[in-house]
């Protein structure tokens, strides 16, 4: 809040403080006076059929209560923050007291961290609290991509299954979180022309044992042994230290659900793919980083959620 709208604020509770008790003291009385008969009760001379008002003192209990509390304000307001950058006696602001119960919160959980940073990722693999936690860290910050339980989506990699880009020892897994990856498919379409990428494509069908035509094939294959070898291996086993995909276990990274699977392909050949998984080394502390690598571990050895 700006020093004008705590200070305009803080005038208008004293206003209406005093101005309360100035209320009080103008209203007051202590003593009757006139002339009354002995025992007689004074009134205000309001009558209304006939039923009288009587003009008694405030009672001395209500009166000091009054006062009591416009003092108990004033002190108030003295102790608690109010008056612009005027933090009050006792320095209270609601930051600091928001700021103290996230520290202690925090607290609480560094130790909880420090003792699953600790523990190897295969022991926390195995431990469905530590998981738990991974599972939510992986929900918060990785979900968008590979979508809830790690099931990926065209483009991003299924992370449940035992298919790695890179590798799924928990060395790898750890890698490609903080440091991120850069998947680098070169395009093929001007050296292979048109019908260069219909070969290819076909003999990369083969390789899965999907169907394809044998004549494209057998011209994609010498083509397969000059461009694409030394990425994807000679028999399209793929190559981790590259991120070049296995092709031939038909699962396939790029598959965009309305195109067929080898239109899917050809696009990859003829326009490369640049897969980015972004490093999260800055953006997530190594003990938060260390727990969603167990949870992302887990998937692949159980196939279960925890
Ligand atoms: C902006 C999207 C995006 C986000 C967010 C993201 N990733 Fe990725 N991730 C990718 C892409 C794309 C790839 C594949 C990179 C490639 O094609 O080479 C990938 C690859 C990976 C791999 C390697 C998979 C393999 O097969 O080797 C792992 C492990 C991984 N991500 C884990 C995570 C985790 C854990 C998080 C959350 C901390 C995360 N990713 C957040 C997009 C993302
Ligand atoms: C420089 C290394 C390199 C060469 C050479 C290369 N690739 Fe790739 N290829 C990759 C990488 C890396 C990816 C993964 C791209 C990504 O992660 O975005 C990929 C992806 C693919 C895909 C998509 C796989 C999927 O799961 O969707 C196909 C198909 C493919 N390559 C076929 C070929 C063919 C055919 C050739 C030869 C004409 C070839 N590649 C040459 C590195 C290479």
């Amino acid at each position: 809040m700006s020093d004008f709208w705590s200070i305009w604020i803080s005038v208008i509770t004293f206003v209406v403080i005093l101005g309360s008790v100035w209320l009080l003291m103008a209203n007051r009385k202590t003593e009757v006076k006139g002339d009354l008969a002995e025992g007689e009760i004074p009134k205000t001379g309001h009558a209304y059929d006939g039923i009288e008002e009587y003009d008694n003192p405030l009672p001395a209990w209500w009166f000091w209560m009054f006062i009591a509390s416009a003092v108990f304000s004033l002190v108030y307001l003295l102790l608690y923050p109010g008056l612009g950058n005027y933090k009050g006696l006792l320095g209270w602001t609601q930051e600091s007291q928001w700021q103290e119960r996230v520290d202690s919160a925090n607290r609480v959980l560094d130790e909880q961290y420090e003792i699953y940073a600790a523990t190897a990722i295969d022991d926390l693999a195995a431990d469905p609290a530590a998981l738990r936690m991974g599972r939510r860290l992986f929900n918060n910050n990785c979900s968008l991509c590979h979508g809830i339980g790690g099931v990926g989506a065209n483009g991003f990699p299924d992370l449940s299954d035992s298919d790695w880009l890179y590798g799924g020892s928990a060395e790898a897994i750890i890698h490609s979180i903080t440091q991120g990856r850069q998947g680098v498919m070169p395009a093929w379409g001007a050296a292979l022309g048109d019908r260069g990428v219909e070969d290819v494509a076909d003999f990369v069908m083969s390789l899965s044992g999907l169907p394809f035509d044998m004549q494209r094939a057998a011209r994609g294959a010498s083509q397969y042994q000059m461009f694409c070898v030394s990425c994807h291996g000679r028999d399209g086993g793929g190559m981790q230290a590259l991120g070049a995909p296995n092709l031939k276990d038909n699962i396939w990274l790029y598959n965009q659900a309305d195109t067929s699977l080898l239109e899917n392909i050809r696009h990859s050949i003829r326009n490369g793919r640049n897969g980015a998984m972004p490093n999260h080394g800055e953006k997530l502390r190594a003990e938060k980083i260390h727990l969603i690598s167990a949870y992302v571990y887990s998937l692949s050895q159980t196939n279960q959620q925890p």
